[in-house]
């Protein structure tokens, strides 16, 4: 049932893609909030439930009207306010990830005040109906927020507001009320609803002038039907793409039976929200391992990235995903990249692969097995296909990820990888023509091979040993150590963040 509503919802949201009814009557919200300041008169009432978390499953009502609630639940209000909200619902029900969250950024802040943002009365609706109740419960919190700055003196700068779908554009429309005032100091939006929100102008869904600083993940933007679930476009400082943004590893329809079997009926619904609600646990990750934080790194595309090209840290050209990101408010959107793994820990460590081929008389398209040898830790086998082929002097380049950390990279080996075809005509070859046989051997004559780390920015170049020539031959393994000058450096620092680098480094040009 929960399929053919949620395909339903989505349907008619598609159906009202033009989103002119609904921007209508939001825009008469605004109207009425000349200039964004509320300028409500007492009393308002709320539509949403704030609850502050205590601890397990215990919460506390927070009643806006009645602000001595605040104190007898145990709010701090020398403590930073973390804001949870959720998006919308099929069932009615509060979804787990909620308390999760909450326990999760209790139990590592510790001096904090974590609130959820309950309006499942609005959420349990069509989906357009839900779309249309986000700025009412946006200014909900804007009101609470207010209060909080009215009677407490509490800084509306210290709130950080984590909005989940439909959340993300509530914590947003939070925000934009509150203009005039003090701003928010964080939104993060986790997957920001797409139907009905994208393409339209900032103040009609999650912007970057919502609050100090905006910054969102974004996991489920795989199109369908012309739309898709998550937000694909930029709507923040930092916008953060998994492994592209548009699906999730892991959550592929193979572990639907994985799925079924965990979740019962409901399965198939959790590997429809599986890639959605990656977002929200990537944002969980960060604070469970601390150890094991995910960078990402700014390019313009997805295909760009998988290249290898975009591993560069310069002029916060990299963030770190997460709780702990770097709060840099740009002047753009800049759209960030990084490949995960599907479950938690998810960090992987990024390296660029740049193989120089030299006179490639004849277009081969070569699949080659790497192996690192790092003083940390050996990569294993790594597999890849030149698929565009190789011709006249070429240099590949593409990206490798490794869930583990090699420490300083010592030793490359490279073998051509033959197919019993290959092996099979060659060894024939060699019989018929005993005397041709050794010519007729593809051949590929390999240059330098340079090996940057994006977690460390540590660039490394690998050559052929002196006494072993610069060819290969398929089917053939080859050693290769650091080039002569390239010198090992010792100034590595384990996960550090490379943040000011000297840019003696040499820039490339693709
Ligand atoms: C509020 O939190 C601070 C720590 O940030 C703590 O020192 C103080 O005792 C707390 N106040 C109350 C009333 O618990
Ligand atoms: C590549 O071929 C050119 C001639 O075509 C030759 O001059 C050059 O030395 C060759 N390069 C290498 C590295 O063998
Ligand atoms: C490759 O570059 C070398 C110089 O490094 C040049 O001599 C050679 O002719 C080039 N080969 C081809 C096939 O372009
Ligand atoms: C970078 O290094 C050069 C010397 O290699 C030095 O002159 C320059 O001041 C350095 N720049 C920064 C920003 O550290």
């Amino acid at each position: 049932m929960s399929v053919l509503k949620i395909l339903c919802c989505l349907l008619i949201a598609c159906y009202l893609g033009e989103g002119k009814k609904i921007r209508g009557s939001r825009a008469s919200v605004t109207h009425t909030e000349e200039g964004g300041v509320l300028r409500m008169k007492e009393p308002y009432v709320s539509s949403s439930v704030f609850r502050l978390f205590l601890g397990g499953e215990d919460t506390c009502t927070l009643d806006p009207l009645q602000l001595h609630t605040l104190t007898s639940c145990g709010f701090n209000s020398s403590n930073p306010l973390i804001i949870i909200t959720h998006g919308w619902s099929v069932d009615g029900m509060m979804e787990s990830w909620v308390l999760r969250m909450a326990t999760t950024l209790k139990s590592n802040l510790v001096d904090v005040n974590v609130v959820m943002t309950d309006w499942l009365s609005l959420a349990h609706q069509h989906y357009p109906l839900a779309v249309q109740s986000t700025r009412t419960v946006g200014k909900d919190i804007a009101h609470l927020l207010q209060s909080l700055q009215r009677e407490y003196r509490y800084p509306v700068r210290k709130a950080h507001l984590i909005g989940y779908s439909l959340g993300a554009h509530i914590s947003g429309f939070a925000g934009s009320f509150l203009q005039g005032s003090d701003k928010i100091g964080r939104i993060t939006g986790l997957d920001p609803a797409g139907p009905l929100f994208e393409g339209m102008s900032p103040t009609d869904r999650l912007s970057p002038d919502d609050a100090e600083f905006v910054d969102a993940i974004h996991t489920f933007t795989h199109e369908r039907l012309g739309l898709s679930v998550g937000i694909k476009q930029a709507v923040a400082h930092y916008d953060f793409y998994p492994n592209g943004g548009d699906f999730q590893p892991g959550c592929d329809f193979h572990n639907i039976y994985d799925h079924i079997s965990e979740y019962g009926i409901l399965g198939f619904e959790q590997t429809v929200k599986c890639a959605h609600e990656r977002s929200v646990h990537l944002f969980m990750d960060s604070l469970l391992n601390k150890d094991k934080q995910s960078m990402a790194y700014r390019c313009s595309d997805n295909s760009a990235f998988v290249r290898g090209i975009c591993l560069d840290c310069r002029k916060n050209r990299c963030n770190t995903l997460g709780y702990d990101i770097r709060k840099v408010r740009t002047a753009r959107s800049k759209k960030l990249y990084l490949k995960t793994r599907s479950r938690m820990p998810y960090k992987l460590y990024h390296y660029q692969f740049r193989i120089q081929f030299v006179n490639q008389t004849e277009r081969i398209t070569p699949s080659l097995i790497f192996s690192l040898q790092g003083t940390e830790e050996e990569s294993g086998d790594l597999f890849i296909t030149i698929d565009e082929g190789i011709h006249g002097n070429t240099t590949f380049s593409f990206l490798i990820t490794l869930d583990k950390d090699l420490g300083e990279l010592m030793m490359l080996k490279l073998s051509w990888e033959t197919s019993d075809l290959w092996r099979n005509v060659w060894t024939r070859m060699q019989s018929i023509l005993p005397w041709g046989g050794q010519r007729s051997k593809p051949q590929m004559m390999v240059g330098k091979i340079s090996v940057k780390a994006g977690e460390t920015q540590d660039r490394t170049s690998f050559c052929a040993m002196n006494n072993d020539g610069p060819h290969i031959e398929v089917g053939e393994d080859k050693v290769f150590v650091r080039c002569k000058e390239d010198k090992p450096t010792l100034r590595r620092r384990k996960h550090s963040r490379p943040l000011k680098m000297n840019t003696s480094v040499q820039q490339t040009k693709y």
